[in-house]
């Protein structure tokens, strides 16, 4: 049995990459799909429709657990997935999320007990971040500031070049004016990684940035040794295997740029 990353484009690689770090030792399934991608500016039906076909088609190929890189699918979908398709689909395997992880750091690192959240539409909407942060502790404030522009400047590889500046200059700035007390900035986006440099030009000294690559791989190796019943299901080759929904050669070229690596992806259909 395998680990499944998913992801609705190449975010999740940045996730998945950082987990093979930790862990080396499984086997993962990485599918991205890529040809629905993006998910952020989606209802939230679609989103958890699309959602639920990737997870049955990781489930289809032997995944005992899956990560959902994708904060949006695990804003929108996850635990309706969780309480409602689970334990019919699948009551002994589990999929797991990013927000959670994320949540618990935030609270780990925020003194002014402001923290500010930078995501997609989707996510922002969902008021998740909000809601869950707020049951581990309710003292947190979070000011959230949804980033349209971003996943596709990174999708379209225009990060690198100065115009990105000005999209990343734009929302930082208004999140701050909002709430200049905010002292924990969360990336709640796979793809924010990427952006990372000018991120941190404009973002206020002493502000700590939430990059969720570590801390999600170490959120999954706290999980397999709190839940040996299902780490001893995890087979242990050290493989990798990436699918796409889009055409592999676009994703060979794209996921190569974000993990800066050779990647050689196999093509799936899922409906
Ligand atoms: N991977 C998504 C996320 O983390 C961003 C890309 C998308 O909008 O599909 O929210």
């Amino acid at each position: 049995m395998k680990i499944g990353v998913f992801d609705s484009g190449y975010g999740g690689l940045t996730i998945l990459e950082n987990i093979r770090q930790r862990l080396p030792q499984y086997d993962y399934i990485y599918l991205g799909d890529n040809a629905r991608t993006p998910y952020g500016t989606r209802s939230f039906e679609v989103i958890y429709d699309y959602t639920l076909q990737c997870i049955k088609q990781l489930f289809a190929f032997n995944c005992q657990l899956i990560v959902v890189a994708c904060n949006t699918a695990s804003a929108r979908a996850l635990r309706t997935i969780q309480q409602q398709d689970l334990p019919r689909l699948a009551p002994d395997r589990r999929v797991l999320g990013v927000i959670r992880p994320t949540a618990e750091q935030t609270g780990k690192l925020t003194v002014s007990r402001v923290a500010g959240l930078c995501a997609t539409d989707g996510t922002v909407q969902s008021g998740t971040y909000p809601v869950e942060i707020a049951k581990l502790f309710p003292d947190i404030t979070v000011v959230s500031e949804a980033c349209p522009m971003w996943v596709p400047l990174i999708e379209n590889n225009e990060h690198i070049h100065d115009g990105a500046d000005y999209f990343v200059r734009r929302h930082i700035h208004r999140l701050f004016e909002r709430d200049p007390r905010i002292d924990t900035l969360i990336l709640g986006c796979t793809h924010y990684p990427l952006l990372l440099d000018k991120i941190v030009r404009y973002v206020p000294e002493n502000v700590h940035i939430i990059v969720q690559g570590n801390l999600v791989a170490e959120s999954l190796a706290e999980y397999l040794v709190r839940h040996p019943e299902q780490e001893i299901r995890c087979s242990k080759g050290g493989t990798v295997v990436y699918y796409t929904t889009e055409s592999t050669e676009k994703f060979n070229a794209s996921a190569s740029v974000f993990l800066k690596q050779p990647i050689v992806a196999e093509h799936i259909t899922i409906n």
